[in-house]
């Protein structure tokens, strides 16, 4: 399949740093922006997690540049891969952001006019729940004057004792 002809720079944030996941095959290091990277021209995937990125970075895969960021971080703006992306990933990350509403505006900034973000988490029922609600992230995306396509519950995937709801949820300006 023919690449885009114009850079399109997804951050997909690269695979879990906790120790749990190890052993975890449905989380490899740097799964998600190995499959992004067959479709993208530019992938810039970032993580806090140093042990995280040096597993992509010896993938070598020659259109992705990984590096250990802290998305918060306001060095980020100025940083010079915080461009005009086409897409923004965050896979599995924004329950885990101390504040999720205050860097979805950081990410939508970054977005092209035409860009999507997309990102999917763990649905709670409340809030007191680990996850993010829908109405959260619909509130969110309204503060951050994005506008929603989808926001929903995609699947559930099976756990120990009950299934756990997955919500995705995709964005444009
Ligand atoms: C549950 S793991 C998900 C990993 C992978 N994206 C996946 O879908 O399997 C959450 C990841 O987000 C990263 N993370 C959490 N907060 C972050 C932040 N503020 N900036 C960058 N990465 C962050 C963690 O280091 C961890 O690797």
């Amino acid at each position: 399949m023919p690449k885009p002809p114009h850079p399109i720079s997804p951050i997909g944030l690269v695979d879990g740093a906790v120790p749990l996941a190890r052993h975890d095959p449905a989380i490899g290091p740097g799964l998600l922006t190995v499959k992004l990277a067959l479709f993208m021209r530019d992938v810039i995937a970032i993580d806090t997690s140093p042990a995280m990125v040096d597993m992509l970075q010896q993938k070598e895969i020659d259109n992705v540049t990984s590096t250990c960021v802290d998305i918060d971080d306001p060095a980020v703006r100025s940083a010079p891969w915080f461009g005009e992306f086409d897409l923004i990933v965050a896979s599995s990350v924004c329950s885990f952001l101390p504040n999720y509403e205050t860097t979805l505006g950081l990410l939508a900034r970054a977005l092209r006019t035409t860009g999507y973000f997309v990102q999917w988490d763990w649905l709670a029922s409340v809030v007191q729940e680990f996850g993010l609600t829908l109405d959260r992230v619909t509130q969110a995306f309204e503060n951050a004057d994005l506008s929603r396509v989808h926001i929903g519950k995609a699947f559930a995937a099976a756990s120990e004792d009950r299934e756990k709801p997955v919500l995705i949820a995709v964005a444009q300006i």
